[in-house]
């Protein structure tokens, strides 16, 4: 498995839509993999394959506890089909906006499918932590990232703290 490079903002890479895939082959299945392994590697609970700079369609997602047990998501061609009127509020962070945290407000509950690594269409239903980070993992493959519901001051104080943090590592 290959540990892949996270990007993170205001890289325009974040910010394309992203193409569906036409198969899920083997060569979708070793990047869900790497993706995964990425994901682990900087303790995210999600990772979506625009971040790494790859135009497809993809997201791996571990909401691991006692309520999901250990099941690791790896979706293809996700789509979100119904969205709850009510909301909820939750504290979100992101693997291209790092070491940042800021509450968001979402549909608190979601329908949606995906093709799974076999190529077969899954549904899932969700209304916590898990419909959340599907969300937030959807909205990067239409290139929006969660700072895009803050407000435009608060954003594009995140934007420097990262583009500051980054100086200092390279
Ligand atoms: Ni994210």
């Amino acid at each position: 498995m290959t540990l892949l490079n996270v990007l993170t903002v205001p890289d325009p890479r974040l910010r394309i839509k992203a193409k569906p895939i036409s198969v899920v082959d083997d060569k979708i299945r070793t990047l869900f993999d790497d993706m995964i392994e990425t994901m682990y590697a900087e303790d995210g609970a999600g990772l979506a394959a625009p971040q790494v700079g790859i135009d497809m369609r993809l997201v791996v997602i571990d909401v691991s506890d006692s309520a999901h047990g250990s099941t690791v998501f790896k979706m293809a061609n996700p789509e979100i089909t119904w969205r709850s009127n009510e909301m909820s509020i939750c504290n979100e962070g992101c693997l291209s906006v790092p070491e940042l945290r800021a509450e968001v407000s979402r549909p608190k509950a979601i329908k949606m499918h995906y093709l799974d690594e076999n190529g077969t269409l899954q549904h899932i239903e969700s209304d916590d932590i898990l419909a959340t980070c599907i969300q937030h993992e959807l909205d990067h493959l239409d290139g929006k990232l969660y700072i895009d519901y803050l407000s435009s001051l608060k954003r594009q104080m995140f934007i420097n703290k990262v583009k500051r943090m980054k100086k200092y590592e390279d």
